[in-house]
């Protein structure tokens, strides 16, 4: 009777490989520290002041680049103005190996735009992957729309006529990705775009998930990797702040940094059916060069990891690999906020729920059914239910038993024929069935009588059965538990009659 659905350890939601690529922590040692003290009074000063002395230029370039059109001018740059762009790699070149990029190693060679108009760069972990602009030579690029308005990065972005891209905007992607389109149309006179398709920085020790923008114009593409060779230029989420990022990078002598094009990789006809199968296979080519696995996060969870800190729950928690659990448990980001919400009034053993933080959560105590539940979430058997375990578990264990007819059911085992129920009806039902003692009863009662009326109405228990879905749950083991043994007495009873009893009985499992 308990045996557990398949579903519930699909071998897909096994853990990610590597559980946080959000986060990097520098590991100095002793004479790091020294060279660091020693560059910090000498040498990272100089290159500070002159890298950003060259910014004076290079901004008067993109000023007099743009000068004299209009800002709803969306033709590409031409004549003249494309020399100035010229100069300004040139900027860009001494500007990088100031802050000590003395040597750019490039591997491979770089499409031309008849062989590539997309160019798909990974990973992305750093400010300092803007050197691709250089070593692309002013190509077009996606931006963030904010990054507009950054005073003199602007306008120095401006002249890279990015697409730009809002992240709140919904209809933003769409028009984004027509952008995208128009531009890397054959014989487009727009230069060649790069695109850092994972949207956000990692550590580097993976590739995360590729959104699709340089994969649905569904035209050839050409792989773009970037190695550093110290990881003090690493910036995400959680670790060094920019500041110290930039400073500890002037800080090393030299910056060793590695661009390899990888072949041009020309979609198929499924692909171009499919720019997300596109997007993933370009991927895996990419990681097999880099030698790193791929996960299934996105910058959407790192705005559940803020959230989960906002709640005061560890940050790890919110690191759910949502791409995966939104294409196969069809959910989405407002569902996972909600679970959130759940989880943070759950879990208060260190940002987990224990056995005991659930039992407490649905007014219950410890029963056998209640730990039989318990572990059809604790997925890997740890213990405690991580908040992607939860989310898994509602979804596959609670809601689907969730529905009106259980409800219903309930409502009616309760003592509910009369319409309502009076927390006799409770207290009896859950003494019997679940041990409650009568003051557990009649708190519970209290919660799910929100009015204070001394009854409960079916709506009423149906709001708060929708909140705590685990209660279904709980409540459908209990019935198949009772039908088991109501069987067992039957077929015990009347030998004979067992064929005729068994299909009505047997069905509500399927
Ligand atoms: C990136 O994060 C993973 C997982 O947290 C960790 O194992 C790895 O060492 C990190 N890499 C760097 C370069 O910090
Ligand atoms: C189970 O997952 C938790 C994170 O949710 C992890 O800390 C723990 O090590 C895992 N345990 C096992 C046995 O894999």
């Amino acid at each position: 009777m308990t045996s557990k659905p398949p579903i519930l350890r699909q071998k897909s939601f096994v853990n990610p490989v590597v559980r946080n690529p959000f986060s990097h922590r520098l590991h100095l040692n002793f004479f790091d520290k020294i060279r660091i003290v020693l560059m910090s009074v000498t040498i990272a000063p100089l290159r500070l002041l002159l890298a950003f002395t060259l910014l004076i230029p290079a901004w008067l370039c993109a000023v007099i680049t743009l000068a004299g059109r209009s800002s709803s001018d969306h033709s590409p740059l031409k004549g003249w103005r494309r020399s100035v762009k010229g100069l300004m790699v040139l900027i860009g070149r001494v500007q990088f190996f100031m802050m000590g990029f003395h040597h750019i190693k490039i591997k491979g060679k770089k499409a031309n735009p008849s062989e590539a108009s997309i160019f798909c760069a990974a990973p992305h972990t750093s400010f300092f992957d803007a050197i691709i602009a250089v070593v692309l030579e002013m190509p077009g690029c996606v931006s963030r729309e904010e990054n507009k308005h950054a005073p003199m990065f602007g306008t120095l972005l401006d002249v890279l006529q990015p697409v730009y891209v809002s992240r709140t905007d919904q209809n933003s992607r769409v028009t984004t990705i027509e952008e995208i389109k128009r531009r890397s149309q054959k014989g487009s006179e727009w230069p060649q775009i790069v695109i850092f398709p994972e949207g956000t920085c990692t550590n580097a020790s993976c590739l995360i998930t590729f959104k699709g923008g340089a994969f649905y114009p569904g035209v050839p593409v050409q792989p773009v990797t970037l190695k550093y060779g110290s990881d003090t230029v690493i910036w995400t989420w959680e670790g060094p702040s920019t500041f110290t990022c930039l400073w500890l990078t002037l800080c090393n002598f030299h910056n060793g940094i590695e661009v390899e094009f990888l072949p041009v990789y020309s979609p198929t006809p499924d692909e171009i059916k499919d720019p997300m199968a596109f997007a993933r296979n370009v991927r895996s080519q990419m990681a097999a060069s880099l030698k790193v696995p791929v996960t299934d996060h996105t910058y959407e969870d790192c705005k559940l990891m803020q959230d989960a800190e906002e709640k005061g729950l560890p940050n790890e928690v919110g690191l759910v690999e949502f791409q995966k659990l939104l294409n196969k448990l069809g959910l989405r980001r407002e569902h996972l906020s909600h679970h959130l919400n759940n989880y943070a009034e759950m879990a208060k053993s260190g940002g987990y729920i224990g056995l005991e933080d659930f039992a407490k959560y649905l007014n219950l105590p410890v029963t056998e059914n209640l730990r039989e539940m318990f572990y059809l979430y604790d997925r890997n058997g740890s213990g405690k239910i991580d908040f992607r375990e939860y989310v898994i578990g509602c979804s596959l264990v609670a809601q689907p038993a969730n529905n009106e007819e259980t409800i219903q059911l309930a409502f009616k085992m309760f003592g509910g024929d009369k319409g309502y129920l009076v927390q006799e009806d409770l207290t009896k039902f859950l003494q019997g069935s679940v041990n409650m003692s009568p003051e557990e009863c009649e708190v519970l009662f209290q919660q799910v009588d929100d009015q204070n009326t001394g009854k409960i109405t079916y709506d009423q228990f149906k709001v708060y059965a929708k909140k705590k879905p685990e209660y279904a749950r709980l409540f459908a083991s209990y019935m198949e538990k009772a039908d088991s043994k109501m069987e067992t007495v039957i077929e015990e009873e009347t030998e004979g009659d067992r064929r005729q009893e068994r299909p009505s009985s047997g069905k509500k499992e399927d």
